[in-house]
């Protein structure tokens, strides 16, 4: 029996506040935070369960690299957070009309999200500062490992959220199925749509490639206090991790692509001349793979830079790569061209200055650690 209801009806309206800067300006933005989002969220999604797993069962150099991650990660999350914030705000400014319905359908697991968030956040600090002050308990070592299992579940939320916001054919019988007397009860999750789960592991494949990008920066950049014999560990280590990555990116990726992408997406995304991004998006991993393989033996800091910037350009490409399907994914339903655009100068221009200032700053921060650490090393253990 058709359902009483159609998608277009569950669509938010559209504001007639209009969109304060052309779409293509917000969708570099989004792009952007999400990026950078993903760069840190990586190395809270994939690496803290890493960094967990190595120093529980690792040999010395493992656990001296568990304990590494895990005190820079209260530093990491506060940063990607805040990523993820500057996304989140392109987000609802330009996809308004898919999202909010969307998070309202699962409102409550959307909402847990900050819950989760937050305990997983204490739950890091308790950790590394049981691992830096040797007061590691069980209960602490058991806060640790529950605090990387909470974060996988948030990107597991995440992924829901992206991929319910674009199946909108998915959520009359959604809402049907998780409301009282039409009242959406927000309990629903996106389990139904078979691009979700391969979506969710494709990014964690991505992500043990982020953290194996990391290891050789942490190492060549940061690493300063740590033996040479750890060093030249660090090499073959992130090698393997960086295999995982690839093999995990390219079994999932395969199944999402082939396994799950509607005939519209996949007629554009394999047509010309979309077919040459799906291409590099494919094999763009192999880069950064490939340059660990190079230099494992001896990571120097232009490596580790050559490393970063190759990985940065695997997240920039599918990140490229996933907004052209995610509006492609829309397309039935919305198209965005459609908003009127009221031109918001004032903010936009107080948002760009206030965007380089922060950018600046990191940068700062970055490089006093840098110095700092190198400082540290010369004047020795007795600093
Ligand atoms: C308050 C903190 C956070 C904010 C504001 C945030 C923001 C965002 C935004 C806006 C996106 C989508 C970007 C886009 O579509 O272009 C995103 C995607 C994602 N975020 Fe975060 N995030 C946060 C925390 C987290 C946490 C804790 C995780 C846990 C691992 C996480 C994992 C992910 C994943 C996996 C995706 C990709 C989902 C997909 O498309 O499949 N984020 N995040």
């Amino acid at each position: 029996m058709p359902l009483p209801i159609s998608p277009r009806d569950l669509i938010g309206p559209m504001s007639p506040l209009g969109i304060p800067a052309p779409y293509p300006i917000l969708a570099c933005f989004k792009g952007l935070g999400f990026v950078t989002h993903m760069w840190f969220m990586h190395l809270w999604y994939a690496g803290l369960i890493l960094a967990v797993v190595a120093y529980a069962f690792g040999g010395e150099h493992h656990r001296r690299w568990g304990a590494r991650l895990a005190k820079q990660m209260p530093v990491i999350i506060a940063v990607g957070v805040n990523f993820g914030i500057l996304a989140l705000l392109f987000l609802q400014v330009a996809y308004y009309r898919a999202f909010y319905p969307a998070t309202i359908l699962m409102a409550w697991p959307w909402f847990s999200v900050f819950f989760g968030l937050t305990l997983a956040y204490y739950g890091v600090y308790l950790y590394e500062l049981g691992i830096r002050h040797g007061t590691l308990t069980t209960l602490r070592r058991i806060i640790g490992w529950a605090a990387a299992a909470v974060f996988l579940v948030e990107g597991f939320l995440f992924a829901n959220a992206l991929s319910l916001m674009t199946n909108i054919g998915g959520w009359p019988s959604l809402w049907l199925n998780t409301s009282v007397a039409a009242a959406p009860l927000g309990t629903g999750l996106n389990t139904a749509d078979p691009t979700l789960w391969p979506r969710w592991l494709m990014m964690f494949g991505l992500a043990v490639l982020t953290t194996s990008a990391y290891i050789v920066a942490d190492t060549a950049f940061f690493a300063h206090d740590e033996t040479d014999d750890y060093r030249r560990w660090a090499g073959g280590f992130a090698l393997k991790v960086a295999t995982a990555g690839v093999l995990c990116f390219a079994a999932f990726g395969s199944w999402y692509v082939f396994g799950t992408w509607s005939r519209e997406v996949r007629a554009v995304m394999f047509g010309s001349p979309h077919v040459f991004l799906t291409a590099l998006t494919a094999v763009s991993v192999g880069l950064p793979w490939l340059l660990i393989l190079l230099g494992r033996r001896r990571l120097t800091g232009a490596l580790a830079w050559a490393v970063v910037a190759a990985q940065v350009g695997v997240l920039t490409i599918n990140a490229l790569s996933r907004q052209i399907v995610q509006n492609l994914e829309l397309a039935p339903f919305i198209n965005l061209a459609d908003e009127p655009v009221r031109m918001q100068w004032g903010a936009t221009i107080m948002f760009l200055v206030l965007l380089v200032l922060g950018f600046v700053v990191l940068g700062w921060i970055i490089a006093k650690v840098v110095a700092v650490n190198r400082q540290a090393a010369h004047l020795g253990p007795e600093a």
